[in-house]
């Protein structure tokens, strides 16, 4: 009999896939509907204390292997989006939410007021890939990285999360200073710092310039990150960046992943991904003869 539930920290869910934070998150309704179609938990978008227009448009591109975006953190703010996660929170499945300040006293109102609106789970931003003053800025300070995880942690009782980026040459440090912040995971990876430029406008497409690369074309560097933090810290990771397939998912487990987050994949095959990944992830365990996805987890180590 293949199980596919899963337990993060304190979070219990029916299956390891969750939404990636950015896509069908900004409000209740969407949320609701990716619920429905088989994700075993969801990250809302990013969250800061006031209201944010973001960038203007172009923000989001199609390319060959992947997708490029820089939205610039458009989101109602934490007091408004409180209506949306208490709606959430009438279903069952955990909700996690994403925040982004630009230092911990931010950070620690952010987390807060998730907690309160009904929360189950914090993902702190530290990478997004273009945003002034927030995200990577903060997330590639080691020093930084491991005082506001610390002062969140000491804030809240749920479990918190870290985000980090692939954008670093110091990736393992601060995984480490997220642990050592007494983290309750590691969020690996946020999307790759990419830019396209029009040759026939001769300028660069998005309108902020540089955005954030995600989907297949960035799998592998997301595998190459979670195997290297697996090997560096003891607390569990989430893998995201590139997850298309099952096949892609158990690529992640094996690297040292405990769950998967899912994003640019909604686009490349629907609503209903987080369902068609946990059958063929189902299948190859099958085929395999796997019964628990636990037994997989940071077997490539080996
Ligand atoms: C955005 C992009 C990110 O990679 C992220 O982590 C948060 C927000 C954005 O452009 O809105």
């Amino acid at each position: 009999m293949i199980n596919l539930k899963t337990n993060i920290a304190s979070l219990n869910m029916e299956n390891p896939t969750m939404l990636a934070s950015g896509l069908m998150d900004e409000d209740a309704g969407s949320m609701k509907r990716i619920l429905n179609c088989g994700a075993g938990a969801i990250v809302t978008k990013s969250i800061g204390l006031e209201p944010r227009e973001g960038y203007n448009n172009p923000t989001v591109l199609d390319l060959e292997y992947g997708i490029i975006n820089a939205m610039g953190l458009p989101n109602p703010g934490i007091i408004e989006f409180g209506q949306e996660v208490k709606q959430i929170k009438k279903l069952k499945p955990p909700l996690i939410g994403s925040i982004y300040g630009s230092n911990s006293k931010e950070f620690i109102e952010l987390a807060e007021k998730m907690q309160k609106y009904g929360a189950n789970a914090l993902e702190l931003n530290m990478s997004c890939p273009h945003a002034k003053g927030y995200g990577l800025e903060i997330g590639s300070d080691p020093k930084f990285v491991k005082d506001i995880t610390s002062k969140v942690k000491q804030s809240v009782e749920i479990p918190v999360f870290v985000k980090i980026s692939p954008n670093l040459t110091n990736i393992i440090e601060i995984a480490k200073s997220a642990e050592k912040g007494k983290a309750d995971a590691i969020v690996a990876i946020n999307s790759v710092k990419a830019m396209k430029i029009d040759i026939d406008l001769k300028m660069p497409v998005l309108a902020n310039k540089v955005g954030g690369y995600s989907g297949k074309a960035i799998k592998p560097i997301g595998v190459r990150c979670v195997y290297e933090i697996s090997e560096n810290v003891s607390i569990p990771i989430i893998g995201v960046g590139g997850i298309t397939s099952g096949e892609d998912a158990i690529e992640y487990f094996m690297a040292g992943a405990s769950a998967v987050q899912i994003g640019s994949a909604i686009y490349y095959r629907g609503l209903d991904v987080f369902k068609k990944v946990c059958d063929e992830i189902k299948d190859w365990m099958k085929i395999n003869k796997y019964d628990n996805i636990s037994d997989l987890i940071g077997v490539a180590h080996k």
